[in-house]
């Protein structure tokens, strides 16, 4: 079927109080896995491109790959852009086909954030395709941060509201206290902060740097509003184990006996998300 809407999925999630996975892709073989899973499951998913991705993979191959996968499959898929920070490059992707794109503007002010988030969601919203903005700055975990550095990122609950009605974005990313990358030590979420952001907006929630958050503290969030959770990090390990295996056998040099294992270690680590999720059954 073609290509569906982040807004479309996550009113749904929000109706069934569960959250949709948002899996980041940057070749044919992870495009495969997510889909592979997300039929397994029955479950509605989301694609997303990082600027990384996009650099590795150029744009047009991404959207070709996702939407022949969607065209291919009976479950709702959409195709998002994660962490867009440039204007023309969101406009760009709306342009090829994203049915869904993020505007990050953290490492800006609130009121220029405000204007660049605005300024996408007008025109996204003028031809369908649903927008995620963040608030807060979510980093990296290899990024050195001080404990009280780290609390000035988190969203603050007294900007939400006004940053919510200013630009009518359709998601929200918020920073508390999950990050980027592979965690040293099991992160802390601040959910008393996550609970009076949801009091104050009732749009849905996104939670990013997902990977190694622990399963009860994800669904945790979920019970307070988050209905996109993204991970990357979990894939790319999982992706990496499948090579790993299979290049063991030092007489191996046929590409799709390395890279076909590692697609069965990523489609199993999605299922395994999909299922924590909650979203399992609900395409
Ligand atoms: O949001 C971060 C993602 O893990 C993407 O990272 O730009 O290296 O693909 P990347
Ligand atoms: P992880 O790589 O930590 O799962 O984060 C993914 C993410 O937030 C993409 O935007
Ligand atoms: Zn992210």
């Amino acid at each position: 079927m073609p290509l569906v809407t982040v807004k479309e999925l996550l009113d749904n999630a929000e109706k069934g109080g569960y959250a949709v996975g948002a899996f980041n892709c940057n070749n044919m073989e992870i495009v495969q896995a997510i889909v592979a899973a997300a039929e397994a499951e029955n479950a509605p998913v989301i694609i997303q491109a990082s600027q990384g991705a996009i650099k590795y993979a150029g744009l047009e191959y991404i959207v070709a790959l996702v939407n022949i996968s969607a065209k291919n499959t009976k479950v709702p898929v959409a195709l998002h852009l994660d962490h867009g920070t440039n204007f023309d490059q969101v406009i760009q992707c709306i342009r090829y086909g994203f049915t869904s794109v993020m505007i990050d503007g953290s490492k800006y002010s609130l009121e220029d954030n405000i204007i660049l988030t605005k300024k996408v969601v007008e025109i996204a919203k003028a031809v369908g395709v649903s927008t995620e903005a963040e608030l807060g700055k979510i980093g990296g975990t290899e990024d050195d941060i001080s404990v009280s550095d780290k609390d000035a990122m988190m969203t603050d609950p007294k900007d939400v509201e006004y940053f919510v009605e200013q630009t009518a974005v359709d998601a929200l990313a918020v920073a508390i206290g999950t990050a980027h990358g592979q965690y040293k030590f099991e992160p802390k979420l601040d959910f008393d902060r996550l609970a009076k952001i949801r009091e104050l907006v009732d749009i849905p929630i996104v939670l990013h740097g997902s990977s190694g958050v622990p399963d009860k503290d994800i669904q945790k969030a979920i019970t307070l509003g988050v209905r996109k959770v993204n991970i990357d990090t979990n894939i790319r390990e999982a992706f990496v184990r499948g090579v790993r295996e299979a290049v063991k056998d030092p007489k191996e040099i046929d590409p799709r006996k390395i890279l076909g294992p590692a697609r069965v270690q990523m489609t199993e680590i999605v299922r395994e998300k999909i299922r924590i999720f909650g979203s399992s059954g609900k395409a």
